[in-house]
């Protein structure tokens, strides 16, 4: 095993050559969340858990605390590439971190987000890229960011048996004919097109509605009229279940968040603090320590420097090694 390797696994075992972590854990086996077990779950009126993941090692960690759901969303861009909107996003690049998550977390219900232009240009497209985060990542379902004039190509995707989660209200890839990030349905009129907009998707065929910024009574009459499990992010608590976006959630990127994100961690200030500790340590000395090292058999090294001594090494034994 390479130190690079080591540095890449989540551990569980020592390797009986060097002592280095060398395996993956492995994880009890859960049940599979299905569709089945989404439409239940409204039925039933348990909310459903779902989180942006963009990684194996994040989706191993939300497998095994329960999520129920995980979004390899487009706000990938964003939290991880730094850019300034999703519209950067592109497929091959969605569809690697989602078999990447699929392969950390097997059990929970995978949704692939559709990048920008990846749906919107024609019914064909958006059937045949959406069949790669079903066929190629493993995904339960894809997502699309829609309204009525998208409606016959949830129709035509449900048609191809793509199942289709539609994101209604605040459309991230829509930021630059909106005007900005801003609450979604707020006026009578508005609220009662963005309704409309929903009835519109499931008898497209939708198998789940997404709400993003959306008046928390609009998001609970959708939820109550929809058959299909409605999914909110920042729209109240009385929809199936709720969205968050994992960086926020954690406290991963710093600065003070929206009020209404709600934190359940503060990684960006644990995450500092070790960085910092391992930076002094390392000026100081006090990293590596001698358990952080191998030392060599004595025997071999008394070897070792008589053949540096006695060899056709040239000067002070340095050059040519
Ligand atoms: O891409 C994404 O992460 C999303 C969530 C904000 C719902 O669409």
């Amino acid at each position: 095993m390479t130190a690079a390797r080591h540095a890449s696994v989540w551990a569980v075992g020592s390797c009986q050559t060097c002592g280095g972590f060398v395996s993956y854990g492995s994880m009890p086996a859960k049940t599979k969340i299905t569709l089945s077990t989404l439409q239940a779950r409204k039925r039933e009126r348990r909310k459903i858990s779902m989180i942006t993941c963009y990684d194996y090692s994040t989706a191993r960690l939300m497998e095994e605390a329960g999520i129920d759901s995980l979004l390899v969303g487009d706000t990938y861009a964003e939290v991880c590439l730094g850019h300034e909107t999703t519209l950067p996003m592109t497929l091959e690049h969605l569809i690697t971190i989602a078999e990447a998550v699929r392969r950390g977390a097997p059990s929970v219900f995978l949704v692939g987000d559709m990048p920008y232009l990846s749906y919107q240009i024609c019914a064909e497209e958006a059937i045949r890229n959406a069949g790669q985060f079903m066929a190629r990542a493993g995904c339960d379902c894809v997502k699309v960011e829609v309204d009525r004039r998208l409606a016959k190509t949830v129709e035509a995707m449900a048609t191809a048996t793509i199942p289709v989660m539609a994101h209604l209200g605040l459309k991230p890839q829509s930021i630059q004919t909106v005007g900005g990030y801003k609450i979604q349905g707020k006026s009578a009129p508005d609220a009662l097109r963005l309704i409309e907009d929903a009835k519109m998707m499931v008898e497209s065929g939708a198998i789940a509605l997404l709400l993003e910024a959306v008046p928390a009574e609009v998001a609970a009459i959708i939820t109550e009229r929809a058959l299909v499990p409605v999914i909110g992010i920042v729209a109240g608590p009385d929809v199936d279940g709720q969205v968050v976006v994992f960086h926020d959630m954690v406290g991963y990127g710093g600065g003070h968040p929206p009020r209404s994100v709600k934190r359940y961690a503060d990684l960006y200030g644990t995450l500092v603090g070790a960085f910092k500790a391992y930076a002094h340590e390392v000026a100081s000395g006090a990293f590596p320590a001698a358990e952080n090292s191998f030392a060599m058999d004595q025997t071999e090294l008394s070897k070792l420097r008589r053949g540096l001594s006695g060899g056709d090494h040239a000067g002070d034994g340095r050059a040519g090694v």
